[in-house]
């Protein structure tokens, strides 16, 4: 959470940082600031709210001189969204700015050694007592990149700090620990981000930092240096996605972008792991050798990447024939897991940076089993640290809701248990060559969906239910699993209570709240379970609940002699079907939510790099 930019160049940095902090606001966005430095003169500007408040206050940036700075978009954990919470935070004897993504988590015994010092503070936050601990330091050292490396020494907890001195003009400092930090140049100016969405209007040259790493930079020069302060070498890599994948390219949300990108993501992510019709993922060491001893799987996430493991469970017991238990990530390390050698945990995430899904990941690599990541950040913590990455080639995704990560990654784990199905020789050739066959139509048909004639249909059913305050998702097996994702996006941007019950478990308790008028949005698209899902979708009825029914076009008359209205998808195989339900789920939160007057791309309270545990 928080999103931070830096920027030391041979132009005015404040239009440049406000750009950056406005590619990085889905990352918090209760308070913005920045400091620019100019003639040996901090500039600082601090406002609550969102970054259009930042802008107006500086004029877009024009009057905030200086070509080097600073800039942070906030999501607060530690005091509440205010002006004076905002950072950057200046050090009690202005010698020093600091901007900070983490937690300092001894803060407190920080503050209080500083306060008996004399230091004061004005906010309630742990990254001003970062920022005096460091100006403190640099009294002693009067060498800033001596005082950042003591300041570190006493700091515990995560960060991404960025840090400024009156003393060094030009100069901007970074550590790295836990928390997302790159380096982007160019010829004459150098950056800092908390991602690359930030720089790629100026750069797609990049160095993704390590933890316990450190860059000092200004316009011309940069050096890394390890926690001991050595000097170190790092590689830059050029990122190959294209500006407009930051840009909402003429749609009016992030997410309704995101929406339509789904069978372009869904086929650049598949495409290079089928060769021949045959699923090749030499990129990864899980061989016939190591898969024979696999006695477990964890799909350890949290989010709606958890919710891909709910689908996954289904699919690869189905395929594998091996157990398969997902974990939100929050909960994995503290039950201590069965883990050994012989466990695979498959972490998901689409930033790679979720704090729960990273210590989970740690967690399941101390206790000796083996790690899979499936992630969407090139560079980030949980693609580094699993023994094993597996993209998902989604690009970026700005909008807090995800739906196009969630479906890549829905199609990672599909290829995976086909993978280890096949390798196992758990199913025929036949069944192998049918799912893959169907598998591979997916794009196509999710574009199917994405018709304008069947939007106008979804958005129908919006306008004709917006004004809920109470909805149930029920479905089976599958179906039952992509119901708690059409329910998670209906409570982040619609602000509407809403749960996914399994259809069969209705009757132990949810259906006392059904009443007169309450919507009920059933998934039911697999043949074997059809009828059992239509009488719990009865039972509602008898109750007075309205009922909107989304199935496959094999059981579109039928489930239409139930409801009251359907959205029918295309027909694939049973474990498949969730790619395509998915969907129209998606589509009815956005415009449930557009209808609410939501700010859909950014709702309250949500953050979507969750850094915090
Ligand atoms: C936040 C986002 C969700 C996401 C979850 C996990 O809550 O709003 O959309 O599913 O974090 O994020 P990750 O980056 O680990 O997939």
């Amino acid at each position: 959470m928080c999103g931070i930019v830096g920027f030391s160049g041979k132009i005015p940095a404040a239009p440049v940082l406000l750009d950056g902090l406005a590619k990085l606001e889905y990352r918090g966005y209760d308070s913005t600031g920045i400091c620019t430095f100019d003639h040996g003169e901090f500039f600082l500007t601090k406002k609550q709210g969102r970054l259009s408040n930042l802008a107006e206050a500086t004029d877009d940036g024009k009057n905030m001189p200086g070509e080097a700075g600073i800039g942070h978009t906030r999501w607060a954990t530690h005091g509440a969204p205010s002006d004076v919470n905002a950072h950057p935070h200046m050090s009690w004897n202005g010698k020093i700015v600091v901007v900070h993504n983490g937690i300092i988590e001894n803060y407190l015994l920080l503050k209080e050694m500083l306060t008996e010092k004399g230091v004061t503070f004005q906010s309630e936050t742990d990254t001003e007592v970062a920022c005096n601990l460091l100006a403190w330091c640099y009294e002693e050292t009067g060498d800033l990149r001596s005082a950042l490396l003591r300041a570190l020494d006493m700091i515990e907890g995560s960060y991404a700090l960025v840090v400024m001195c009156k003393d060094v003009p030009g100069t901007i400092l970074s550590a790295k620990k836990a928390s997302p930090l790159i380096y982007g140049f160019g010829k004459d100016f150098g950056f800092v981000a908390s991602d690359v969405t930030a720089v790629l209007r100026y750069t797609r040259e990049v160095v993704y930092l390590d933890d316990d790493e450190i860059v000092e930079m200004d316009a011309e020069h940069v050096t890394f240096l390890d926690r001991q302060g050595n000097e170190i070498q790092k590689t830059p890599e050029h990122v190959d996605w294209e500006i407009s994948a930051a840009e909402k390219g003429g749609y009016d949300h992030f997410m309704l972008k995101e929406i339509y990108e789904q069978p372009t993501a869904f086929a650049k992510t598949i495409s290079p792991r089928i060769r021949d019709h045959h699923i090749v993922l030499d990129d990864i060491s899980l061989d016939e050798e190591y898969l024979k001893k696999l006695s477990r799987i964890y799909v350890v996430a949290c989010g709606s990447a958890y919710y891909v493991g709910c689908v996954g469970k289904y699919v690869i017991e189905k395929l594998c024939r091996v157990p398969v238990e997902p974990m939100l990530a929050s909960e994995f390390r503290y039950c201590d897991p069965l883990c050994d050698e012989n466990t695979l945990v498959l972490i998901i995430s689409q930033s790679g940076e979720t704090a729960d899904t990273l210590a989970a990941l740690r967690e399941a690599k101390r206790r000796g089993a083996r790690t899979l990541a499936i992630v969407n950040v090139v560079g980030s913590s949980i693609s580094k640290e699993a023994d094993d990455v597996i993209y998902t080639w989604a690009g970026p995704e700005i909008a807090v809701a995800t739906t196009k990560a969630y479906s890549t990654q829905l199609a990672i784990v599909d290829i995976l248990a086909l993978y280890i199905a096949q390798t196992l020789k758990r199913i025929t050739k036949e069944e192998y060559d049918t799912i893959l066959t169907a598998f591979e139509k997916l794009p196509e048909q999710i574009s199917e969906i994405l018709t304008e004639e069947n939007v106008e249909i979804i958005k129908q059913y919006a306008r004709q239910f917006h004004q809920v305050e109470d909805v149930y998702f029920i479905g089976r097996h599958v179906d039952n699993a992509t119901c708690l994702e059409g329910s998670l996006k209906l409570k982040e941007i619609a602000y509407i209570h809403s749960e996914a019950y399994a259809a069969g478990e209705l009757k132990h308790g949810p259906i006392s709240l059904i009443e007169d008028g309450t919507l009920v949005v059933s998934v039911a698209t697999n043949g074997m379970l059809f009828d059992k899902t239509m009488s719990n979708i009865k039972e509602t009825k008898a109750r007075g609940a309205k009922v909107l029914g989304i199935t496959n076009r094999t059981h579109a008359q039928r489930m239409l002699d139930t409801v009251d209205c359907e959205f029918v998808i295309p027909d694939t195989e049973p474990i498949l079907q969730p790619s395509l339900s998915v969907v129209p789920l998606q589509l009815f939160s956005y415009y449930v939510s557009l209808e609410r007057g939501c700010d859909i791309d950014k709702p309250r309270n949500l953050a979507k790099s969750v850094t915090v545990e």
